[in-house]
């Protein structure tokens, strides 16, 4: 086409088109993105869809899991904290930059303790590291590593070891604490022992083609010599404010809900976890999925849900749902962290912004 213009004597398109060719091909050569040049960094080798995990020599149960990095692209991130979030990016960037490191003759670190309570979005936490730095993930199979069997359960932990240190990978060893707990049980036949000992030489002796990642509900049952061992030991929290709007956000969507609302729900969920906040966000949309009122508001959901369950009793904010709507407006009124105006509050409860100053003085008459 550009001799053709140029034959045709049309010389300034000519050149035109041919400079756009030619950012077109300089877009084309991309550089190698970081990661890569990171991985090029890394001894061992690439695990491909043909490698099998490692299984147990007797029963041939499976040791572990491993995800494809392709897959871990469907996962979606948890909301974190704004601390958390920093060291999660510090830890992924150092990884990120192997190469950096290595020049300063130093390594990254070579494994990371997550622990907090149930449902805080641990495991997720793992399955984003490994995404970030572009690994693979081995999960580890607690029904295949531990054997009732005396010596296998060890053994298992070494071969889990062994096909992790061969490969490029995130090593996950979820559930910590059912391989790595205190040594000092007295009605123990020293398998316990066994065991933890294992995991103490396969930690040291852990090669650089990847981090593991071990999460504990029970960081307090952890054997001692075995927490020590762990460069970075991250408390997993409950969702803050911020946090648990975003949570909710992400959950209650495509419900239409409006600001006021989601507020109110991140403020009503302090001391949920980010897996309770989203068993809430889906018990408020199957009520929307099934009500036939135009009307319907998150409110009159979670009411029928607060008498349906017993579950949320001990959630601090759970009571004043069920308390004299009066006394709910006078609550969220005063609340700083919530910062309602009369204009949200009005909007909250579907009521006139009168009728809300007349709820709190009501409410402040009778207290
Ligand atoms: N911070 C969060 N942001 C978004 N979703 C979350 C968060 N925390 C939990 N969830 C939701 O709860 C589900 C459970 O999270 P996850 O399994 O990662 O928690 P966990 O801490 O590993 O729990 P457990 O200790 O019980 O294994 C997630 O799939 C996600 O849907
Ligand atoms: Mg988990």
């Amino acid at each position: 086409m550009l001799a053709a213009l140029r034959k045709d004597g049309q010389d300034e398109q000519a050149a035109q088109l041919a400079k756009l060719l030619e950012r077109g091909e300089q877009a084309g050569r991309m550089q190698p993105s970081r990661v890569v040049l990171s991985r090029a960094a890394l001894p061992g080798e690439a695990i491909t869809p043909s490698v099998r995990p490692p299984v147990d020599k007797e029963t041939g149960a499976a040791l572990a899991d491993i995800t494809l990095p392709a897959m871990l692209h469907l996962a979606q991130a948890p909301v974190l904290n704004s601390t958390l979030h920093g060291s999660v990016e510090a830890l992924i960037e150092e990884w990120r930059h192997l190469d950096r490191l290595r020049a300063m003759g130093i390594r990254p670190p070579l494994n990371c303790l997550l622990f907090g309570a149930p449902g805080t979005g641990k495991t997720k936490l793992a399955q984003l590291v490994s995404r970030e730095i572009g690994l693979p993930l081995v999960t580890a199979r607690l029904d295949g590593l531990i054997s009732s069997y005396l010596g296998t359960t060890a053994r298992n932990i070494s071969a889990l070891f062994s096909f992790a240190n061969r490969y490029q990978c995130v090593l996950l060893l979820d559930e910590f604490d059912a391989i790595a707990k205190v040594r000092d049980d007295p009605h123990e036949v020293g398998e316990i022992k066994r065991v933890v000992n294992t995991l103490l030489q396969c930690l040291d002796q852990r090669s650089e083609l990847g981090i593991t990642i071990a999460i504990t509900n029970h960081e307090q049952l952890l054997d001692s010599a075995i927490w020590r061992r762990f460069d970075i030991r991250v408390a997993v929290p409950k969702p803050d404010l911020g946090s648990r709007l975003d949570i909710v956000n992400r959950y209650v969507a495509p419900l239409d809900v409006s600001l006021a609302e989601r507020r109110f729900l991140a403020w009503l969920t302090e001391g949920l976890t980010g897996s309770e906040i989203e068993t809430l966000a889906n018990a408020i949309k199957r009520a929307a999925a099934m009500s036939s009122n135009p009307e319907f508001s998150v409110l009159d959901a979670l009411k029928v849900h607060a008498l349906l369950s017993s579950n949320h009793r001990q959630y601090p904010r759970w009571e004043q749902l069920l308390s004299p709507i009066e006394a709910l407006a006078a609550t969220l009124a005063g609340d700083r962290e919530l910062a309602f105006t009369q204009e949200d509050l009005a909007r909250f409860f579907g009521k006139d912004q009168s009728t809300i100053s007349r709820w709190i003085r009501k409410h402040r008459e009778v207290t």
